[in-house]
């Protein structure tokens, strides 16, 4: 239906408002902000409610079944909005994005035919005028196009739409040539590509004006970055020392990796780059070798064990994070007990776990031997509390150590701020002042599941010896 009030409204230039809900992948949150911004220069202001919003985008995930399904029940919802709104005589558009748009198109046109636009993640730069087209009737945009939709968004931060904070996200790469049989990634967004450093550096820049103190580089298989520049092409290494020199900046962080693509130049780096924390997620999925290969991981667990001592070698202080599947098909007990021995050997700091879920058009959802939900729940309960008492461990270790926090936030109580420590993990401490987008060292006195408490380590030196005010000083960068 056109939705003439609306092009009005546009056309007037008066604000319209804007909501969008992301599920899913880091990778999600950044593209959420960049559609802000393309929109923001279309007359559009971020809201916090369906309610009052002109158009909702809902940014979706179809890594597992149960993230697809949420969309559904939740368009539901939104439909009694917008049917309210209609009542009201107010117009609301609604648009679906990433990857169950990507993957679903005009399947979720059928089964919800009050959605306006459908378009899957490499489409975004064309929002304004897919928004024109949805107007006059239903639209579904899920061609890969030619064009980078990367060269082709407005700078970041453009608009002011959105807030990019003191811990950024920037996409680096995106899609995948892995084909790991499970994943539904390399149908949803596309084949490998790397974004040229000289644009990455540009938006890391931007990103320190705006605030960042923090860049998290993102990618699908972010390892495998091998961005054509200038100078010719750049490893994710070669990007990680060229961003580093960044002034302003004081931690790098890059996710998600694979076994197979750690290279030895990305080990070293984590011994040379002082500003690379020390922290690395880099899923493993299975500890059985047969599992791994049915997956198509293309390397065995002995591999997996290898880099991570490597990693050690060069930065003895690195925590690691990883991703498992349980319940994978044809996965036997022992298999699993595979597993089970790999996460209790590795002391992972942290840890995602998942049951195997069929994802259509993937080839292990076409296997004979899938397994029962019982089983896949029953592994994944075990797995997890062996992952959780690992992270409790880990966490608890910290306790009685001083940790460089990065402030972020404000927590829930006064004074309170909530920052991040090198390892990633979410650390309260009372300060005595703002210290957001600036570090401090924080001595720890207490370790929870999720998160550290503490307080400024100079507090008790101040006690002995007096401290001089402005002992908190911002830090110069590492
Ligand atoms: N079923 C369960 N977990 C999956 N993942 C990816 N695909 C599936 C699937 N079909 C998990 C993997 C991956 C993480 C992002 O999601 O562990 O690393
Ligand atoms: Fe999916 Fe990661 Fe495998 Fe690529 S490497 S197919 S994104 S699990």
């Amino acid at each position: 239906m056109i939705d003439r009030r609306a092009a009005q409204r546009r056309d007037n230039g008066v604000t319209k408002k804007l909501y969008v809900k992301t599920y899913g992948c880091q990778m999600n949150v950044y593209d959420s902000a960049r559609m802000a911004e393309v929109l923001a220069a279309h007359g559009y202001a971020a809201t916090g409610t369906p309610e009052d919003a002109d158009l909702v985008i809902l940014n979706t995930c179809h890594i597992r079944e149960k993230a697809a399904e949420k969309v559904y029940s939740e368009l539901g919802r939104l439909n009694r909005i917008k049917q309210a709104r209609r009542m009201a005589g107010q117009a609301m558009m609604l648009a679906v994005g990433g990857c169950v748009g990507q993957a679903e198109g005009e399947e979720l046109l059928r089964r919800a035919p009050f959605v306006d636009l459908v378009m899957g993640p490499q489409n975004y730069h064309r929002l304004p005028d897919l928004l024109r087209r949805a107007e006059a009737r239903a639209t579904v945009d899920t061609e890969f196009p030619s064009e980078s939709k990367f060269d082709h968004l407005p700078e970041v931060g453009g608009g002011a739409a959105a807030d990019h904070g003191v811990s950024a996200f920037l996409t680096i790469q995106e899609g995948c040539d892995r084909f790991c049989t499970f994943c539904v990634v390399p149908y949803t967004r596309g084949a490998e590509y790397s974004r040229p450093p000289e644009d990455v550096e540009r938006e890391a820049r931007r990103l320190i004006a705006l605030g960042a103190r923090e860049i998290t580089l993102l990618g699908q298989n972010v390892n495998a970055y091998h961005g054509a520049g200038e100078g010719g092409e750049m490893s994710l290494a070669g990007l990680i020392h060229r961003l580093a020199e960044l002034d302003g900046l004081k931690r790098l962080r890059y996710t998600t990796s694979h076994p197979r693509d750690l290279s030895a130049d990305l080990i070293a780096a984590h011994g040379d780059v002082a500003r690379l924390m020390p922290f690395l997620h880099l899923p493993v999925q299975s500890g059985s070798d047969r599992i791994l290969k049915a997956m198509n991981r293309q390397h065995t667990a002995d591999d997996y064990r290898r880099l991570i001592e490597k990693l050690r070698r060069a930065r003895p202080d690195i925590a690691l994070s990883s991703d498992f599947i349980t319940g994978f098909p044809g996965e036997t007990e022992a298999e699993f007990e595979a597993t089970l021995a790999l996460a209790r050997e590795i002391d992972f700091a942290q840890a995602f776990s998942f049951k195997y879920s069929a994802r259509p058009g993937t080839p292990a959802a076409d296997s004979p031997d899938q397994l029962g939900d019982e089983i896949k729940s029953a592994r994944l309960a075990a797995l997890q509390t062996i992952l959780a008492r690992s992270q409790a461990a880990f966490n608890a270790t910290m306790v009685g150590r001083t940790l460089e926090v990065l402030f972020e936030r404000p927590g829930r109580h006064a004074n309170q701020l909530l920052g991040r420590s090198a390892y990633g993990q979410w650390v309260h401490a009372e300060m005595p002042g703002d210290y957001r987008g600036r570090c401090a060292d924080i001595l720890i006195t207490e370790a929870h599941t999720n998160s550290l408490a503490g307080q400024p380590a100079l507090r008790h030196a101040a006690a002995e010896a007096q401290a001089a005010p402005g002992a908190f000083e911002e830090r110069p960068p590492a």
